[in-house]
């Protein structure tokens, strides 16, 4: 699948770099497949807003029947504005304030996955107040390894998320006699950009755990929400751009036992919205060092964090020198930002095309968690977003 065409090419030449570009027509493959391979197993899939809460990208996600998961109170009031119904919003987060479950309990959100033992008390203070039953999931820390980044790992019991084992008889006992909290299922999220479907059965053997635990204790759950978390191709943008949710999806329908009625949740981000989106930047100077060539462009770590934030590969492609077959007359280049910080590099040692100033630049996969992260340091403009269907 080419994302660039020559006419979209055209296009994008004429606008002022750094941008966003969002390929709409991919957005949308991406979200009918997966959907199909959700309702192959009748699974209900959430968008996690924060991978990417652009409203055209939102609305397309929206229409398409998938549920919102959000973490915060702004990202439950912009899912319900774009269009995700308020019975399929579920709001997630450590450190929920009591004005945003305020909102949340206001606008009949489907459920809040609670995090901690003192956060079930306050959800159940604050509904009272409002004289309503707030509906409910408990976030384990399964203690499951994602076999990811370390800063993109959250399932073990020294990450902050998620009640650890050895407080759910607490929860137990809070549920037994809150008045106005209805349990409605338990929620996990081992980590982001897992590649290994393994670790998806060793979250599924937990979760059926913990399921028959909380049966035992009278508590026949609706719902079992496993997170998200499923990984992207970053080597292969154009090659493997719809990510493969029918190996994903087939993990938990052979190895999750669900009882009869019981409904299995997803929390998918990165997987639906990373291959659509690319950051389009110039080059600004070609530098020559001793034994290097600096490759400076005018997009940095504040429009794209996550390769210093995580080492994480980005392919760059230099769509005004259309790639030669023979690799030989390529150069190496450290691909770097203008930001005044010596981590402000992309990836070092590239080899592209001999590149000259104003050459079009694309850094590919980055429509997760890409102009979300962005930020002004340096008083930068802030980042801009071109669509194309
Ligand atoms: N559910 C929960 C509770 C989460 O914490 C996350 C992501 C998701 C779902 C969605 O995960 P996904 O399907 O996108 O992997 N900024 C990092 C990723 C942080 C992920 C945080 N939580 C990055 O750029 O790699």
């Amino acid at each position: 699948m080419k994302m660039f065409t020559p006419e979209v090419l055209a296009d994008l030449n004429k606008q002022e770099t750094p941008f966003y570009f969002y390929d709409l027509g991919l957005l949308e493959q991406t979200l009918n497949v997966c959907s199909a391979a959700a309702n192959i197993y009748g699974f209900k899939v959430h968008y996690a807003l924060k991978a990417n809460f652009n409203e055209p990208i939102l609305k397309a996600i929206a229409a398409k029947g998938f549920g919102a998961d959000c973490v915060s109170g702004n990202e439950v009031k912009l899912a319900l504005k774009t269009g995700f119904k308020n019975d399929e919003v579920v709001f997630a987060g450590v450190g929920k304030s009591d004005k945003e479950i305020q909102e949340a309990l206001a606008l009949d959100i489907f459920c809040f996955n609670v995090e901690s033992v003192e956060e079930l008390s306050i959800i159940n203070e604050l509904a009272a107040k409002q004289q309503k039953k707030a509906r409910i999931a408990i976030r384990i820390n399964p203690n499951v390894d994602a076999k990811t980044h370390q800063h993109i790992t959250t399932g073990l019991e020294e990450n902050k998320f998620g009640i650890n084992t050895w407080e759910l008889n607490d929860c137990v006992k809070i549920l037994q006699e809150a008045k106005h909290l209805e349990l409605v299922g338990i929620h996990f999220h081992v980590g982001s950009q897992v590649r290994d479907l393994d670790v998806f059965k060793s979250l599924c053997l937990r979760v059926n755990e913990f399921n028959n635990w909380f049966l035992d204790r009278g508590f026949d759950l609706k719902v079992l929400n496993v997170g998200g978390g499923l990984g992207v191709d970053y080597y292969h943008p154009d090659e493997n751009a719809i990510t493969d949710f029918d190996s994903y999806f087939k993990v938990f329908d052979q190895f999750l036992d669900r009882r009869k009625g019981q409904e299995v949740h997803f929390e998918l981000g990165r997987a639906l919205v990373a291959a659509s989106g690319a950051l389009l930047t110039k080059v600004l100077y070609i530098k020559k060092g001793i034994k290097k060539n600096f490759m400076i462009l005018d997009a940095g770590m504040t429009e794209l964090m996550r390769p210093v934030l995580y080492q994480a590969y980005h392919q760059i492609e230099n769509l005004s020198k259309p790639r030669s077959s023979d690799q030989a007359d390529g150069l190496k280049y450290d691909v770097v930002g203008p930001i005044c910080e010596s981590t402000d590099t992309f990836c070092k040692e590239v080899l592209l095309p001999v590149s000259e100033r104003g050459d079009l630049i694309a850094i590919r996969t980055a429509g997760a968690y890409g102009e979300v992260m962005a930020s002004r340091y340096n008083l930068r403009e802030p980042i801009t977003a071109v669509y194309h269907q």
